[in-house]
């Protein structure tokens, strides 16, 4: 893969971090890959809009978008003045702050199942309270889980305890029938279904979530969304609003505060209000910048038509990527919606990773669901569109896509 830009410092760093820092950082998707050395920016230094900086000072149209928080762009004014002025008063007290009860109301009003609401900081971490209050609602300890809900819900491999591997059942998105035969082996056993939507196939989420609905309703199951990459993207309301079907739990994370950590779990009263005897707490749960970010987001979700800008974005990427593939007859294109499309190259990991490579060295950052945001023009939505042109077209000359 030939290239002007130099990845020198950023891959110097990396090679002096892993001596301290377990594969060089703290979240696996933002591992440089070693097939990628001297093309893969391993250390972004700053972003703007919806571009981003490495340390090297080349500069990338940015689809990672933080891997999924920044719905809105970096360093999006309105939510980074609202951390500022919160700072001048305080991060996080021994009681709860005022602001915690404000951004409550707003998601009550903003998400269909939210009747209450509670905060904490990361996705997985929310995802876990979910379950929990499913197991303790339920007296039932089986969970179904269809998708990735975060490392702390991960239930099997090293360190799992066998027993613990039991109570988790994960099963595939779009089909119902997997679930429907856990129903029928395990009858009262069941205490919920916990669904992330597939990316690619996301449109059999119609039929899916609907029938995932009335098997967990017949079978006294709650039905948990796990928003976190669709909440403030497909809808401001998320899955549940773009498909019309109305969990009994959801969590947001992600988008709900543009990249200042925090995540909530909503549902329904009488569920979420079993957390006093089920003791979900957290030092962190209220701190004041992450619910600063949240309420000049949400207020941004209502005033502006982010959503809409999010679709228009996505299909204008799509459309010309699959334009570029159709063009040259090759296989990899877009799949799914709009807001978060997932890149698809069948069946070769390592070709994937080259188009990644080849995007980057063309100033474009790519992700398996590539984010667009509200700071994606339609002028650097063209540019990228037409970078992956090329980079595809570069592969093509090679004989990749025999
Ligand atoms: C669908 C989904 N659920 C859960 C998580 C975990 O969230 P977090 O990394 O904030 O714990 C992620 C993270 O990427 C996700 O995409």
């Amino acid at each position: 893969m030939a290239t002007a830009r130099s990845v020198e410092k950023s891959w110097r760093l990396r090679d002096r971090a892993v001596q301290s820092i377990p594969l060089a950082t703290q979240t696996h998707s933002k591992a440089a890959r070693e097939p990628l050395r001297g093309v893969e920016p391993c250390y972004i230094a700053r972003g703007d809009g919806c571009r981003v900086w490495d340390i090297d000072g080349n500069e990338y149209i940015d689809f990672r978008g933080g891997l999924g928080p920044i719905t809105l762009g970096h360093r999006f004014p309105a939510v980074d003045d609202a951390v500022r002025r919160q700072l001048e008063d305080g991060v996080i007290f021994s009681y709860p702050h005022p602001i915690e009860v404000d951004v409550a109301e707003r998601l009550a009003r903003l998400i269909p199942c939210a009747e209450s609401v509670r905060f904490l900081k990361t996705g997985g971490e929310a995802m876990a309270a979910a379950h929990r209050l499913a197991r303790a609602f339920t007296g039932r300890d089986l969970l179904l889980t269809c998708g990735y809900h975060g490392w702390v819900n991960r239930m099997s491999g090293p360190g799992v305890p066998e027993a613990t591997q039991g109570t988790y059942r994960s099963l595939p998105w779009g089909d119902a029938s997997p679930y429907e035969d856990a129903f029928r082996d395990a009858p009262g056993e069941i205490a919920a279904v916990s669904v992330a939507c597939g990316y690619a196939d996301i449109e059999r989420g119609h039929a899916f979530l609907t029938d995932m609905r009335e098997l967990t309703k017949r079978h006294g199951a709650l039905l948990i969304f796990d928003e976190i990459v669709t909440g403030f993207r497909l809808a401001i309301g998320g899955a549940q609003e773009y498909f019309g079907v109305t969990p009994g739990l959801a969590v947001f994370a992600k988008g709900i505060s543009n990249g200042v950590p925090l995540s909530c779990y909503v549902g329904r009263a009488n569920v979420m209000e079993r957390v006093a005897d089920v003791s979900i707490s957290s030092t962190f749960g209220g701190d004041t910048l992450g619910l600063a970010a949240a309420r000049a987001a949400l207020d941004t979700y209502e005033q502006e038509d982010v959503i809409g800008a999010l679709w228009e974005r996505g299909n204008q990427l799509m459309a010309g990527v699959n334009a570029h593939c159709a063009r040259l007859g090759i296989p990899p294109r877009f799949r799914g919606l709009a807001p978060m499309p997932e890149l698809t190259l069948p069946g070769c990991a390592a070709l994937r990773t080259r188009l990644e490579g080849e995007a980057l060295t063309r100033g474009v950052m790519l992700y398996t669901v590539c984010y667009p945001s509200f700071s994606h023009g339609e002028a650097d939505v063209a540019e990228a569109a037409a970078a992956i042109g090329d980079a595809l077209e570069a592969m093509q000359a090679e004989g990749l896509f025999a």
